[in-house]
């Protein structure tokens, strides 16, 4: 079975792609909706978040997990690795090797895909947008430099997550938004949409620039490089029948409600986990009664 983590809704746009590519594939998806957004949170707490997310799905029985969220691909990623696949500690230098290595889990990224399919369609120079940590961590610029010598011009932009996620992408306000952020972005030739709630506003990012830009959402290409990881691994996950799963830390049924517009289809129905202890639990929703009594 597959796992898919994001902070909220907008890994669900990487889900789609991923099915798209994988049909026959098992896959959970855990959105931590209660706890979003990560964009702006410092690093210890992303950390955090991040260790019990995947915890939680490989207690699920998943053997591979795609972090899909870009913030935390590229100020988590590494750290998670160490820790899970190799079994490194926090507290151990991270670059002392484990001889306690996990080989039969896998967590994988977006930014080295997507890093890849900009540095492929770019005649020199990338935009990256996305969260203020995606952009601060410098994630992209690094990997980036790896595969060629690029231009690359970062911008965060905070507010246009929680624009998508309030369902306003198509309007005036998305255009405005969008337009502002973009425009100290240059000449550009490429605009990587480094935020998972992105190709939401793919329009409005069109209208914002010249057509000679390209715009790259990262999940196609993250499905690409996934197909072929699994294609080199035969037999590390097997298929299953296309089943889909879903968690959230939030509202289940907002996040069903909401989450069609992310993945394109209808969800099924979504079970609630929360924090417990440091960890993620299943939880059955408690019946809060209002109104008050004098005592
Ligand atoms: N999913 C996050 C990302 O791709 C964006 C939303 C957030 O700030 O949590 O970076």
């Amino acid at each position: 079975m597959i796992g898919v983590y994001d902070s909220g809704y907008g890994g669900l746009t990487v889900l789609r792609a991923l099915r798209a590519s994988l049909p026959t594939h098992d896959f959970v998806y855990l959105g931590d909706s209660g706890r979003a957004p990560y964009g702006g949170r410092d690093t210890d707490t992303i950390l955090d978040f991040a260790e019990q997310c995947v915890e939680r799905l490989f207690e699920e029985g998943c053997e591979l997990i795609v972090v899909a969220c870009h913030t935390v691909s590229c100020v988590a990623l590494r750290h998670l690795q160490r820790r899970y696949i190799t079994n490194v500690s926090r507290d151990t230098s991270p670059d002392t090797p484990s001889d306690t290595s996990d080989v039969s889990r896998r967590i994988l990224g977006v930014t080295i895909p997507a890093a890849e399919a900009a540095v492929a369609r770019s005649r020199g120079h990338i935009g990256v947008i996305g969260t203020a940590r995606t952009v601060s961590s410098g994630t992209f610029a690094t990997e980036i430099a790896k595969l060629g010598p690029h231009r690359v011009t970062q911008r965060a932009a905070p507010l246009l997550a929680p624009l998508v996620e309030e369902g306003w992408e198509d309007g005036e306000i998305a255009r405005l938004a969008v337009s502002r952020y973009v425009a100290g972005l240059g000449d550009i030739d490429t605009l990587v949409l480094g935020c998972t709630h992105y190709p939401l506003l793919t329009d409005a990012f069109a209208a914002a620039l010249p057509p000679s830009v390209t715009l790259l959402d990262p999940a196609p290409f993250v499905a690409a490089r996934l197909t072929d990881w699994l294609g080199r691994h035969s037999g590390f996950v097997a298929p299953g029948t296309g089943a889909l799963r879903v968690l959230c830390t939030g509202d289940p049924e907002r996040f069903r409600a909401h989450g069609e517009r992310f993945l394109g289809e209808p969800l099924p129905a979504v079970s609630h986990v929360a924090e417990e202890g440091g960890r993620l639990a299943h939880k059955a929703r408690v019946e809060v009664r209002v109104g008050q009594v004098v005592r």
